[in-house]
């Protein structure tokens, strides 16, 4: 694939001087008051070659009530590398995608807590926590990750403000929650290149509610889809099939790494999500009946919407399904034939201005008897993507929209909006990247930054420039911050 820029840019000849601490974007540090019990993970454990090679720790719960955990990660480098993606894991559940800063001989640090209550299961039984950054150190990157992982406990009725917390009722946390691998060894799928298709075995007849949580980020090749000129387009949808039925979709959030672009951007403020890339969720309660009634296939691809070619390599994917049960039930119903609609309302792949407009829609619905109460249950979704792209001589510039409402059909019905524009234009002189967040679940949150490199033509760096905004419509709370520094709060 041809891109006007490289995958991951390396400024190590001329690092400018600014602040070396980043700043994290939304989701804000988990609000839960004084932690009830603190337990550390891991200390300062160094992560050199450290491919596919997690470092881990047994797991004891403490000793006192909690229904809220949070992850404190702290990392400290040492010289040069490339940003690198890291994940945690619980009993080999994925819980937490994430990735590092670039550094540049600029012994960078980061910090973040990540709110990881919608696994509270996993933490009230002794388990097996792993952390892994995967990293390669040779002569010209000796760049290592220092890293600190704490665990804090708390009792709170503060409600989380996590991704999928519109989706999961954090005080009637999942019964269950599994993983699955390809094989044994393999920590995630690679797709395209895997085919990614799983065993999910038969779901007990109490089993009333079932999630399933996709952790898929686009990467090496991939990293930049949303820039694809020609071949597989700049759109993109993680899909997964039941037994062959569509079972739903995740628009992915154009996450642009600390490397992205020019890493220069990414000093001090790093780009939405980088340090806590998202997962997303599907509502499979409907496929209930499927899955009482015997092991069922799950598969799960990568798709431009436009048309049935594999996406470029690669994406980097793990599935956990989440599922409620309540001791005694025997529940039963039937499922309805799920609706998948992509609608190409502009395709000019390969031009200049090269435009693509999508729409998808999808539904789910089953009438289930759950503990005697017969309902219909569902998942709907729709999603609009628009990406203009414009080569322009060496400037490329790329304005995109994704825009969506997922909803959980039932008793409980939930639904929330989302909203991911990005603009970027880049060229010889200067690169420019405005990227938002916004999402509308029970909370409303909006977060953007936008932020600058001017360069004199040589592609040395003149100047840099970073605001970043979040807006949380419900507590009428907005702060800026230009360069890590907040200047205004309303
Ligand atoms: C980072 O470096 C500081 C200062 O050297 C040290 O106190 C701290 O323990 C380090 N933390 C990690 C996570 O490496
Ligand atoms: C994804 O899987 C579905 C269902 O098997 C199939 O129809 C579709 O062609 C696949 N798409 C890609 C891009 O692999
Ligand atoms: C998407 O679904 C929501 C909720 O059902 C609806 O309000 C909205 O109009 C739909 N949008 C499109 C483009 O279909």
């Amino acid at each position: 694939m041809v891109s006007p820029f490289f995958c991951i840019t390396l400024i190590t000849a001329f690092s400018s001087a600014l602040a070396s601490g980043n700043i994290q974007l939304w989701p804000d540090e988990p609000d839960y008051g004084v932690p009830v019990a603190t337990i550390p993970l891991l200390s300062n454990v160094a992560f050199l070659n450290s491919f596919n090679s997690p470092q881990g720790v047994t797991y004891n719960p403490p000793n006192v009530d909690f229904n809220r955990v949070s992850l404190e990660l702290l990392v400290n480098t040492t010289s040069s590398n490339y940003d690198r993606l890291g994940m945690a894991f619980f009993n080999g559940i994925e819980i937490w995608r994430t990735s590092t800063s670039e550094p540049a001989n600029d012994n960078a640090h980061w910090d973040y807590s990540k709110d990881v209550s919608e696994y509270l299961s996993l933490f009230k039984q002794t388990g097996h926590f792993e952390f892994l950054i995967n990293n390669i150190v040779n002569e010209q990157f000796q760049g290592t990750f220092q890293v600190s992982i704490t665990a804090n406990f708390y009792k709170s009725s503060n409600k989380p403000n996590t991704d999928d917390s519109w989706a999961i009722a954090l005080d009637n946390p999942a019964t269950n929650i599994q993983t699955f691998r390809k094989n044994p060894t393999n920590l995630y799928w690679t797709a395209p290149s895997d085919d990614i298709e799983i065993s999910v075995p038969q779901q007990a007849s109490n089993v009333n509610r079932a999630l399933i949580q996709v952790f898929a980020s686009g990467n090496s090749n991939d990293e930049f889809w949303w820039n694809t000129h020609g071949g597989s387009g700049p759109s993109r949808f993680v899909n997964a099939y039941i037994n062959g039925q569509p079972a739903g979709y995740a628009a992915p959030f154009p996450i642009i790494y600390t490397g992205g672009i020019n890493a220069e951007l990414w000093k001090p403020l790093v780009g939405i999500r980088a340090y806590d890339v998202p997962s997303y969720f599907m509502d499979v309660t409907a496929f209930l009946p499927k899955l009482w009634s015997g092991a069922s296939t799950l598969k799960l691809n990568i798709s431009n919407g436009i048309d049935n070619n594999p996406v470029p390599s690669n994406w980097i994917v793990n599935v956990n399904l989440f599922t409620w049960s309540t001791p005694g039930q025997t529940n039963s119903g039937t499922m309805d034939n799920p609706q998948d609609t992509v609608n190409t309302l502009d395709n000019s792949l390969g031009t200049s201005p090269q435009h693509v407009l999508l729409t998808r829609s999808y539904s789910s619905s089953a009438t289930l008897t759950i503990g005697g109460t017969t309902q219909k249950v569902g998942w709907n979704q729709n999603a609009t993507f628009e990406n203009h792209l414009t080569i322009n001589g060496d400037d490329t510039s790329i304005f995109q929209k994704f825009t969506g409402t997922d909803s959980v059909i039932g008793s409980n019905g939930v639904s929330r909006t989302f909203n991911y524009p990005l603009t970027v234009e880049i060229g010889p002189t200067k690169n420019h990247v405005q990227e938002s967040y916004s999402i509308q679940s029970p909370v409303s949150l909006y977060t953007w930054i936008d932020t600058n490199v001017n360069l004199d033509g040589n592609g040395k760096v003149t100047d840099t420039q970073s605001s970043q905004y979040l807006e949380e419509a419900s507590v009428s709370h907005f702060k800026k911050a230009v360069n890590g520094q907040i200047v205004e709060t309303w």
